[in-house]
């Protein structure tokens, strides 16, 4: 299912794990709209979710790169630049004017890409600045 929480995306970090939880709980309640198969018309509504999501994203995202900053880790540009890109493609469904066609399809679709993207980076790239973080303290 997407965006479900796994154990293995705990970094150890309180407030990181705490801010990743919550990413997880927005994108999983534009999951749960999304997958609702009836007559209504339930756009707004997760586009309004969608909207949340890149705002809290951001957040998150500034968040990290100053505590990375901070702490002088050497790769923090990789993390800006994936942070970067997945700003820009949450940004690109919100300006779809196709979207109402082909709705609960293209936002599966979105959703889903969303939630795997998060998930590796979480465990790849920001597992990487968690072990940096724990040589140094
Ligand atoms: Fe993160
Ligand atoms: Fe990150």
């Amino acid at each position: 299912m997407a965006f479900e929480w796994k154990e293995r995306y705990n970094l150890n970090i309180g407030e990181i794990d705490k801010q990743h939880k919550k990413l997880m709980e927005i994108g999983k309640r534009a999951y749960e709209i999304a997958i609702i198969d009836d007559e209504y018309d339930r756009y707004d509504e997760i586009m309004t979710i969608l909207d949340e999501l890149l705002e809290y994203t951001k957040y998150h995202f500034e968040y990290e790169e100053n505590m990375l900053k901070q702490y002088k880790y050497e790769h923090v540009h990789a993390q800006e630049e994936e942070h970067e890109y997945y700003i820009y493609k949450i940004n690109q469904v919100s300006s779809r004017e196709d979207i109402d066609d082909n709705q609960r399809k293209i936002i599966l679709e979105i959703i889903d890409f969303l939630s795997q993207w998060i998930s590796s980076h979480i465990m790849l790239e920001d597992r990487k600045y968690a072990m940096f973080l724990k040589t140094i303290k």
